[in-house]
């Protein structure tokens, strides 16, 4: 029996109302210490990331305590340097932390010398997950769903015992990629990414899709039996995870 929660929302709402569930998460944790939020990257986050900046311009409580925020991103391409446009660097930089005028030192993303030395397959843990363990852990993880149904650059076929490490991409990811590349062999075939078991470990997980092209893998996430083919399916087995949906993403949810 999954213990996750859904939240459906109307399309037209979905930004706001996913920037207030994050920033009210926040602006109640403030008080407790620097809160360590998980960050994901991709057209549905830049979206509530927008609506997010928009509430902290009227809303001081939410303005100072996104400062204190230690931010972990959950993936970065390999062979993109942080200037990159399309790097997850430059889109946390430019979507997020300089329009709320966040430090970029409170940024850490996976790279080669946080990955590489220590990789974390195996069952083995990385050295970019013992930077997250050292700060506290984290509090709440931010996600996306791929229509693959992969989550970060955890492919279908990853296993649950993975940590953060270096990944080849599957051809559907590249291929939605490519849009955001003027050339299709610009798009890189590798990352580094956290992996399931990372995510598993957070305090609280929030996966927020949009739009019709995410209800098939939605409804194969919830309404399957958690595995590897869907990555995204064993966040079902969480303790604290939401699912924050639009209703087109909702449209192939049927009741039980
Ligand atoms: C991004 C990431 C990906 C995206 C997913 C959805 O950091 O890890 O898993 O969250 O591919 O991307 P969009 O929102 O562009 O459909």
């Amino acid at each position: 029996m999954t213990r996750i929660k859904l939240v459906i929302v109307p399309p037209e709402e979905f930004g706001r109302m996913a920037s207030d569930y994050i920033a009210n998460r926040i602006i109640d944790f403030h008080d407790r210490r620097p809160m360590n939020i998980g960050t994901a990257t991709g057209g549905t986050m830049e979206g509530i990331y927008g609506s997010l900046i928009e509430r902290a311009r009227r809303d001081d409580a939410l303005a100072n305590a996104l400062q204190t925020v230690n931010y972990f991103a959950m993936d970065e391409y390999v062979g993109l340097d942080g200037d990159h446009p399309q790097s997850y660097a430059y889109f946390m930089r430019s979507r997020l932390l300089e329009p709320a005028a966040v430090s970029t030192s409170r940024l850490q993303l996976p790279n080669k010398e946080n990955v590489e030395p220590a990789p974390g397959a195996g069952g083995c843990i990385s050295m970019y997950d013992q930077m997250m363990t050292d700060c506290g852990g984290i509090d709440l993880q931010l996600a996306g769903i791929g229509t693959n149904g992969h989550v970060a650059f955890n492919e279908p076929g990853t296993s649950r015992d993975s940590w953060t490490r270096r990944v080849l991409l599957s051809e559907s990811t590249i291929s939605a990629n490519s849009r955001y590349f003027s050339d299709p062999s610009e798009v890189p075939r590798e990352a580094y990414s956290i992996g399931i078991a990372t995510i598993m470990r957070a305090e609280r997980v929030v996966l927020f899709a949009s739009g019709k092209n995410k209800a098939s893998a939605l409804e194969r996430m919830i309404r399957g039996r958690p595995g590897d083919d869907c990555p995204a399916s064993v966040l079902t087995l969480h303790p604290n995870c939401t699912v924050f949906m639009d209703w087109e993403a909702a449209s192939k949810l049927r009741p039980y």
